[in-house]
């Protein structure tokens, strides 16, 4: 049995304190500066992210002890334009659905592959006032795609995910991107 814990983060002080110090700054950078991702999030841009996530939305954290292992939010798909322009014509009554916006477990084997995210996702379910969501994640993101999938979600077929990327790089790459975007439905 593990120790982890899981909160949920509603208040941008407590959250401050685990940006710097339980490490969840450096922990976003483990979980999207890796390939297919090769981003690097500075701490203030970390900051505006989750600070959205938080006062928009609903945030999870998974601690091990003081440290974070672990994130997942969502918060109203209107509230994420762009994905919401893309998938509006493809969902019967857009308005209902949420947008599960971020999810990231720490790269450690110790912690990887053990239902974490699993478990966020939980927490989530049991928060939100609704039972739709819209995902999306990269293309060749095997352990996104088979996540979600597991999930329960399913692929919004016929939608186009290509896109110029505008996020932050770490080789200053701006190029096509390909992304998939999902759909789910709880019973
Ligand atoms: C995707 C990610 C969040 C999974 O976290 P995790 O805590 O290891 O996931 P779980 O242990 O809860 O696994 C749940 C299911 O996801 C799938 N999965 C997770 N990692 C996988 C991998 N490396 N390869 C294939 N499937 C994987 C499996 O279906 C797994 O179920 P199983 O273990 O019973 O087969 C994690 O790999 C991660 O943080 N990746 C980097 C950030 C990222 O890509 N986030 C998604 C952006 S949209």
């Amino acid at each position: 049995m593990s120790n982890f814990q899981y909160i949920q983060i509603e208040d941008k002080d407590i959250l401050s304190g685990y940006i710097k110090d339980g490490g969840l700054h450096e922990l976003y950078n483990l979980c999207f500066n890796a390939p297919p991702y090769n981003e690097y999030f500075e701490i203030n841009e970390i900051r505006r992210i989750f600070g959205k996530y938080c006062t928009d939305g609903i945030l999870y954290l998974c601690l091990d002890g003081k440290k974070v292992i672990g994130f997942i939010a969502a918060f109203p798909l209107k509230l994420e334009e762009k994905v919401y322009q893309i998938v509006k014509n493809h969902l019967v009554d857009v308005d209902k659905y949420w947008y599960h916006a971020d999810i990231g477990t720490h790269p450690d084997p110790e912690y990887r592959r053990k239902g974490i995210a699993k478990t966020l996702w939980n927490a989530i379910l049991n928060k939100v006032p609704t039972s739709h969501f819209v995902a999306r994640t990269q293309e060749g993101n095997e352990a996104s795609k088979s996540l979600h999938l597991k999930l329960g979600f399913q692929i919004l077929a016929h939608v186009d995910g290509t896109f110029v990327t505008q996020d932050v790089h770490r080789d200053d790459r701006h190029e096509p991107d390909k992304r998939i975007f999902l759909y789910y439905e709880r019973d």
